[in-house]
């Protein structure tokens, strides 16, 4: 089972580091939004991202400014942007990365199920959805697994491949494949609430607001806490901000709606208030912290 085309659904916070690191790992790729302004927006991050990249190589030493320059053109090269979904027919894998909606993502699988060819593998970048669901709603359970990069993409080293009872073992290792081919230590997971990752880190991000809730501490404090107490690269409320206050309540609403006897799983007031004023952390501009651009105030 070889993989070298790739179909990426959504270009946003997610979708588009997805696009670049398959693209980074020789695979053709096609980058499909719903809305042209969006592609736009997440094409234009990739080459941000890249010639980033590129300038880092060389100031390392291990790219020429040619090679670096070489290196960016062909890999945005192995990117091709669209908005008709028909272009999605002959992909060997398609990655979705739309919005955190089960609704949404089960009928766009039971779309992508009729116009893609039969051999493709489906997979779903959810952070928090059953599997299970979405494969049965794509008519080809035995084809469809998770496959659940970090943000960002870019920089974060790993990804979760995760199984179903229906998943064929020869799917899940031609993801697995894709995923360190993109760079990536792939761990395996099981179709379980936030599979490994998101189950330990979501709580912790949801304690650490009930305790700024509280009063307990500031912001700050608790952020700095965690950094300089723990190593952590950056405290759960500057994290929050990162990865989308709606992303996050989404994840929590499923949760509690399904798991409602798991006291791990709780949404906070402030939660909901900040989702309730368009406060949406980074990407906003606003949510626990102010941004300016990819920089907290
Ligand atoms: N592409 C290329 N370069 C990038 C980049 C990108 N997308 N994003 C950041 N960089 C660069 C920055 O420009 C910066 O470059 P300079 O040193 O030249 O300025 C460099 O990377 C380091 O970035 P920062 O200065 O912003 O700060 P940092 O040292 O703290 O590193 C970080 C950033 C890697 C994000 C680090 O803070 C980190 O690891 N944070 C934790 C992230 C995390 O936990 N992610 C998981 C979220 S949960 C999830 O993803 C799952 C889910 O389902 C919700
Ligand atoms: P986002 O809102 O930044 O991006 C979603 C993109 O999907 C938007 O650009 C939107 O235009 C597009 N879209 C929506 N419906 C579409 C459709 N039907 N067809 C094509 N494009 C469509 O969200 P995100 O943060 O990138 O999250 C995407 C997925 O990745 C979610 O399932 C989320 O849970 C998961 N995830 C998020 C993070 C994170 O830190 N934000 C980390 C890992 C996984």
């Amino acid at each position: 089972m070889q993989i070298k085309k790739v179909g990426v659904i959504g270009c946003g916070l997610m979708g588009h580091g997805i696009v670049q690191v398959a693209a980074q790992g020789g695979f053709q790729v096609v980058a499909f939004e719903a809305d042209a302004g969006a592609l736009q927006k997440g094409l234009g991050r990739i080459e941000g991202s890249l010639s980033k990249l590129a300038g880092k190589n060389v100031e390392k030493g291990k790219m020429t400014e040619d090679q670096a320059a070489e290196w960016v053109r062909t890999t945005r090269a192995q990117i091709h942007g669209s908005t008709d979904m028909a272009d999605l027919k002959d992909c060997d894998l398609v990655v979705e990365a739309i919005i955190e909606n089960l609704e949404i993502k089960k009928s766009l699988f039971g779309e992508l199920g009729q116009l893609v060819k039969d051999s493709a593998i489906f997979a779903s970048n959810t952070s928090s959805f059953p599997i299970r669901e979405m494969a049965q709603a794509s008519g080809r359970p035995d084809r469809f697994v998770g496959l659940h990069f970090f943000n960002p993409v870019q920089l974060m080293r790993l990804v979760e491949v995760v199984r179903t009872d229906k998943t064929q073992p020869e799917v899940f290792d031609a993801a697995r494949r894709f995923g360190e081919a993109c760079g990536k230590t792939a761990v395996a997971c099981k179709d379980t609430p936030g599979f490994v990752v998101n189950r330990l880190l979501v709580p912790y991000m949801v304690q650490a607001i009930l305790m700024l809730d509280r009063g307990d501490a500031s912001k700050e404090d608790i952020d700095a806490a965690m950094q300089f107490g723990c190593g952590y690269p950056m405290g759960p409320l500057t994290l929050t901000d990162y990865v989308g206050l709606d992303t996050t309540l989404a994840i929590l609403e499923g949760w509690v709606e399904n798991y409602p006897d798991e006291p791990a799983f709780k949404i906070p007031a402030s939660l909901r208030e900040k989702v309730r004023a368009g406060k949406l952390g980074r990407k906003t501009g606003e949510g626990y912290y102010k941004w300016e651009g990819d920089k907290k105030q």
